[in-house]
């Protein structure tokens, strides 16, 4: 059973949220659809090609390495710091990593720009990521009565207050475990709670016994073979009694933690810290309050309540990010709190910015990837190498499963060779438009001839650079 979503936080009648509708329809494909994680075999050697991803061998393995050091949960600061040409797959190494961390390790990506912003400082979005990527586990012990719904009768009475329309007085809710039957009588706002939660009888719920939140677990396996086709999540007959006491899981980010909290009517609790949670509202986070937070935070962990699950920040074209970003990052890599943080850039020595005007400098301080050497210093450095002609192949041939697309062995080398002449992403994007070509023209296999019309109509970046300074020289001629 995945662990409750967290609860609003009215008083009286904390209703949790009904959970997201489970889909099965396809999404869309995007750049990087077909990454799935990082190809690691059981000893952290990476393969040939697994899981999407084709070659970058020694990056991969170092990021299985920072991967397993990450899982033990107990270091911090050590960022990561992925370098190498354009299109060399340093995003999808980040991504991969993220895949790999499972639904439970936040995963916070960010790329450097989304920093400056005319309404927030940049170092309050760059703490606020920092927290986003910190999750706490929360576990807890609640009296519950849970089973399967056998009756669902709601008691009907004249609304005192006005002669028109009737309220509901109470409802009487049968449970059923695989050890015995209970019949609950309960106050009108749980009903409305197992409204919301759409509750029908055959149903397998439980109800909290302190709040009277309603959870719905899924659909009693009894009724599996009611219809043909659904979307059903199906249970089995809980094991017990009806009341007993259950450990529950919930999954936080600190960062749930400050939005829930600059709430002015919070409450001192974790619980009713996370009661707030999914109500909108936004005051100011502040320094003071993250402290306050961070504070309850330890209590909870040092009393073994909850656990604190590090998890990945990653700042990619980090180049991107000034000065101050960069000694907020210095000091904020050293606190405890801090998670796994992974940045990528493709830029060799460039000017840091944020430096361009330092008077006498000129030109700025220039360092290696646009980050001041203390930084850098700091990090650990993972290198991502161009691609061979066979390894731009087979990230073709992977796209096109992905995308469902039947290219000929002619065609996709020719479109390789593409790839190996100009860059691998032109190859990717010339894909989709063949396959559209292809179509048109009544065929099913995407042929040589189809990549060549489409060379002729989409210039790569060597192609239409050249034709510029052609341009270029003829005006100068002139
Ligand atoms: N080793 C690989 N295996 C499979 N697909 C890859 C691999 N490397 C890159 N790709 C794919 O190639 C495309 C370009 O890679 P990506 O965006 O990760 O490059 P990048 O290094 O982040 O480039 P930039 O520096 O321009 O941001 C993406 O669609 C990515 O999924
Ligand atoms: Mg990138």
């Amino acid at each position: 059973m995945s662990a409750p979503p967290p609860s609003t936080g009215l008083p009286g009648t904390i209703i949790t949220q009904p959970p997201p509708p489970t889909t099965t329809r396809e999404s869309r494909i995007a750049t990087h659809s077909h990454i799935k994680g990082l190809g690691l075999a059981d000893d952290g050697t990476a393969m040939e090609s697994s899981q999407g991803f084709v070659g970058q061998r020694s990056a991969r393995e170092a990021l299985g390495l920072h991967l397993s050091l990450l899982k033990q949960g107990r270091y911090s600061g050590r960022p990561l710091l992925l370098v190498g040409p354009p299109g060399t797959g340093k995003t999808a190494l980040a991504i991969a990593l993220g895949q790999e961390l499972g639904q439970r390790v936040p995963f916070c990506p960010l790329v450097a720009s989304e920093v400056f912003s005319g309404e927030v400082k940049k170092t309050e979005v760059l703490s606020s990521c920092f927290r986003r990527a910190i999750g706490l586990r929360i576990k807890e012990t609640k009296e519950v009565y849970e089973g399967e719904v056998t009756e669902l009768t709601p008691s009907e009475a004249e609304n005192p207050l006005s002669g028109y329309g009737k309220t509901i007085s109470h409802v009487i809710v049968g449970l059923k475990t695989v050890k015995g039957t209970k019949q609950l009588r309960l106050d009108p706002s749980v009903y409305e709670a197992i409204q919301k939660e759409r509750v029908v009888v055959g149903d397998v719920i439980y109800i909290e016994a302190n709040t009277g939140a309603v959870k719905r677990v899924g659909r009693s396996d009894a009724y599996a073979s009611e219809y043909d086709l659904e979307a059903e999540e199906y249970v089995p007959l809980p094991k017990g009694d009806v009341h007993k006491r259950k450990e529950l899981v919930q999954d936080v980010t600190l960062h749930d933690l400050d939005m829930a909290n600059a709430r002015p009517q919070g409450g001192q609790d974790i619980m009713s810290v996370m009661g707030q949670l999914v109500k909108g509202g936004r005051t100011e986070v502040t320094d003071k309050l993250r402290q306050e937070i961070n504070k309850v935070v330890d209590k909870y962990i040092e009393q073994g309540v909850a656990e604190l699950v590090p998890g990945v920040l990653f700042i990619d074209e980090v180049h991107m990010l000034d000065m101050e970003c960069f000694t907020y990052l210095n000091r904020a890599l050293e606190s405890p709190m801090s998670p796994y943080v992974v940045f990528a850039s493709n830029r060799g020595v460039c000017t840091i910015r944020g430096t361009e005007y330092d008077g006498a400098m000129g030109e700025g301080i220039r360092s290696p990837h646009g980050i001041p050497v203390d930084l850098l210093d700091r990090c650990m450095i993972v290198k991502t190498e161009p691609y061979s002609r066979n390894e731009i192949r087979t990230v073709l041939e992977t796209r096109c499963r992905v995308e469902s697309i039947n290219v000929a062995p002619a065609a996709l080398d020719k479109l390789a060779d593409e790839g190996e002449a100009s860059s691998l992403r032109y190859a990717l994007q010339l894909l989709t438009p063949a396959a559209i070509l292809c179509k048109t023209a009544g065929r099913t296999e995407v042929t040589v001839e189809d990549v060549s019309e489409l060379g002729d109509l989409f210039l790569d970046t060597k192609r239409s650079t050249g034709i510029l300074k052609e341009l270029d020289a003829a005006a100068k001629k002139y």
